[in-house]
């Protein structure tokens, strides 16, 4: 195979990245693809050692704005930079320390853990009315709105403003996965981004005028010495909570439906087993064998040598998670789905700095929509219509997932 150009999103490969990913893993491991211009690095070891190493920048918005585009494209993307560049996830330390020191406020297990009943509603109400229909479409029904209204209810969204919230939040989609150069597209989509961003400067000043229990006010009160966040930062957290933890929440419930309905035997075994240990141990198998995170982004801050190969400062490089998690030094018989494997080392929230902030959101979320699902539609089964991936190059999740199952109202066995 000839790899210096090799297109990763063939529908083949959408559909079923793995196996070209493993050949990629053996003969590969680290590789200069031509036709995405940045280097890939697939094995797990290595991956670990690059999020352990500042040479691995998070910092890559902030020099493709400033060297790489012409000065139009520079003033026609300003105020999408300006949003972006509030983000955690694009910066280094010490910015990115201060950062998450003070939004992880909001994320503490006690915090998190006073979401669940709102969680278990949600999923309640959603699976309410699906079950008398006798087949749905999972994303559409079911994994997209559950994390969407868990997401604007913790922000303090009223219902009434529900709608609007959930336009802006699908342009945002858009914008960082689906604007590929279209200029119409990337100018509506960041047109919805700034009435997005317009939209919760509202709620953070009617927030600190009149305190309430939900997300922004714990990033409104949030304190670390003499500093806390300004209103620019809350909004730019309150999007990248946005966009991290939706699109991802929902690919967690679509993926890990789709591999527990392709292997019978696994999906019999969550449905008879009520430990909440089993689940959770299920919930980490799903995230390393299908997850929704397939590659994160890095730039080289200076040069560095990986295995024989020298990446050069300021080359763009994809560490691939869903290689890294299915490589045979760390996992027996990777390629098997195997809910009692219980695999700690996964990457699938990735490792170091930048482990996912939301992970405890997601486990939550995912086991308890995944749970309801496979307990309270009887005879669930994949199709008929057949399941569509989306074809990008950071994320794995379906735009469509169609299951069939025997009516009924769906309450709690
Ligand atoms: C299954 C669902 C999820 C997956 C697979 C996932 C995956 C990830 C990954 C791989 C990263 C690291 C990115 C990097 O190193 O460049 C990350 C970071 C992050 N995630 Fe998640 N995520 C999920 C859900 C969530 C949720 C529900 C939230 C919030 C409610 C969230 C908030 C964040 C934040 C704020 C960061 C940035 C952390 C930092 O830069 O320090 N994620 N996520």
């Amino acid at each position: 195979m000839s790899t210096t150009g090799i297109d990763l999103l063939t529908p083949e490969r959408v559909a079923d990245p793995y196996p070209v990913l493993a050949e990629l893993r053996s003969r590969q491991p680290v590789f200069y693809n031509e036709h995405y211009r940045a280097w890939f690095i697939h094995r797990h070891h290595d991956l670990l050692a690059a999020l352990k190493d500042p040479r691995f920048s998070s910092d890559r918005i902030r020099p493709v704005f400033e060297h790489k585009l012409t000065e139009s494209q520079r003033r026609e993307r300003a105020p999408t930079y300006r949003i972006l560049g509030e983000w955690m996830v694009f910066r280094d330390p010490p910015d990115h320390t201060r950062l998450r020191k003070l939004v992880s406020r909001a994320f503490t297990p006690r915090a998190i853990s006073e979401w669940r009943p709102r969680i278990i509603e949600v999923t309640d109400s959603l699976i309410a009315d699906v079950a008398p229909r006798g087949r749905m479409d999972v994303i559409s029904d079911f994994a997209y709105p559950l994390p969407a209204v868990v997401i604007a209810e913790m922000m303090g969204v009223p219902a009434s403003d529900r709608d609007l919230f959930k336009g802006w939040s699908d342009d945002l989609m858009v914008l960082v996965f689906g604007a590929r150069g279209v200029e119409g597209r990337r100018r509506r989509a960041q047109n919805g981004l700034l009435e997005l961003s317009e939209y919760l400067g509202g709620l953070v000043r009617r927030f600190r005028a009149a305190p309430a229990e939900n997300l922004i006010h714990t990033l409104i009160r949030a304190q670390e010495g003499d500093d806390t966040l300004t209103d620019d930062e809350i909004v730019g957290t309150c999007i990248l909570l946005l966009f991290g933890g939706h699109e991802t929440t929902t690919n967690l419930i679509g993926n890990g439906l789709h591999a527990l309905l392709a292997h019978p035997d696994q999906l019999e075994r969550l449905r008879m087993n009520d430990d909440g240990e089993y689940l959770r141990a299920a919930t980490e198998e799903i995230l390393r064998f299908d997850g929704p995170s397939k590659m994160q982004v890095r730039m080289a801050a200076s040069d560095v040598d990986v295995g024989d190969q020298m990446i050069r400062r300021h080359e763009m490089v994809y560490l691939v998670q869903a290689a890294a998690n299915r490589d045979p030094d760390v996992f027996a018989d990777p390629d098997r789905f195997d809910l009692e494997r219980n695999p700690s080392d996964h990457l699938g929230f990735g490792f170091g700095l930048h482990y996912c902030l939301g992970a405890a959101v997601a486990r939550l979320e995912g086991s308890i929509a995944l749970d309801a699902l496979v307990r309270r539609l009887p005879d669930l089964r994949a199709g008929p219509e057949p399941a569509e991936w989306h074809p990008t190059l950071i994320s794995r999740g379906m735009d469509s997932f169609c299951v069939s199952y025997t009516p009924s109202e769906g309450t709690a066995a």
